[in-house]
C-alpha cells in the first residue's frame, strides 16, 4: 500500500536534529525570560503548531501562549507575497513581551507584516523564533531573532509545514519527489 512518505525524495532535518536544536532553543529562551516577563508565545498557524507543541515544552519560566492564523501561500509551492489574518489575537499586547513563532521565514512578508501589526498594538518588546530560515528568498528585510535551521532554496515539508494542506504530521523536514508537484501542475 502506498503512504505518503514515499512522496518524499529526501529529508532535509531529521527529527533527531530538529529535537536536539528546539532543546536548545528553549535553553537560550530560559536563559533571558523570567517569570516576571511573563512573555505571550504567538503561535502563527497552521505551520508553526508542531515546533510550538514542543518549544513550550523546554520552558521553564511562565509563558503565555496565543494562536494567530495568518495565510501567504494558498496551495502553492510559492508565496504569493499577499498576507491575510485569518484568525488575530484577542487578547491585549500592551506593554508584554510578544515571541512570535512561525515555522519558516521564506519572503519575510509575513513577518514583516505581523512586526508592524503588532508595533501599533504598543508591546514591550516584539521577537521572532523561528524553526526554519531561508535568507536566499528575502523580497523584505527580516531577521528573525532566534533559528532553528537555515535552509536552502527547496521546497521544505514536514514537521508542520504543508504541501497542499499535507504532509505536516511527518516529523522531520523532507523535500518532496518533483512528481508529487508536476501531477498537480497537470491537472491545474
Ligand atoms: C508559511 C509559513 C509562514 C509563511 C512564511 O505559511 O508558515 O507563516 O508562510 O512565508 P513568507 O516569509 O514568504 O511570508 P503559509 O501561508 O504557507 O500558511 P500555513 O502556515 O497555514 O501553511
Amino acid at each position: 500500500m502506498s503512504s505518503l512518505f514515499d512522496d518524499i525524495e529526501k529529508v532535509l532535518i531529521t527529527e533527531e536534529e530538529i529535537q536536539a536544536r528546539i532543546a536548545e532553543i528553549g535553553q537560550e529562551l530560559n536563559d533571558i525570560y523570567t517569570d516576571e516577563d511573563l512573555p505571550i508565545l504567538v503561535c502563527i498557524l497552521k505551520g508553526a503548531f508542531m515546533f510550538l507543541a514542543d518549544l513550550t515544552r523546554h520552558l521553564t519560566f511562565r509563558h503565555e501562549l496565543e494562536f494567530m492564523e495568518i495565510s501567504s501561500y494558498g496551495d502553492d509551492t510559492k508565496t504569493s507575497g499577499v498576507v491575510r489574518i485569518l484568525l488575530d489575537l484577542e487578547v491585549s499586547i500592551e506593554d508584554r513581551t510578544v515571541l512570535i513563532v512561525e515555522d519558516i521565514v521564506d519572503s519575510g512578508n509575513t513577518i514583516h507584516y505581523l512586526q508592524r501589526h503588532f508595533a501599533a498594538r504598543n508591546p514591550a518588546e516584539v521577537k521572532v523564533i523561528t524553526l526554519l530560515d531561508k535568507p536566499s528568498r528575502r523580497e523584505v528585510e527580516v531577521t528573525p531573532d532566534f533559528i532553528g535551521f537555515e535552509v536552502p532554496d527547496e521546497f521544505v515539508m514536514g514537521y508542520g509545514l504543508d504541501y497542499a494542506q499535507q504532509y505536516r504530521n511527518v516529523p522531520y523536514v523532507g523535500v518532496l519527489k518533483p512528481e508529487v508537484y508536476q501531477e498537480d501542475t497537470e491537472k491545474d
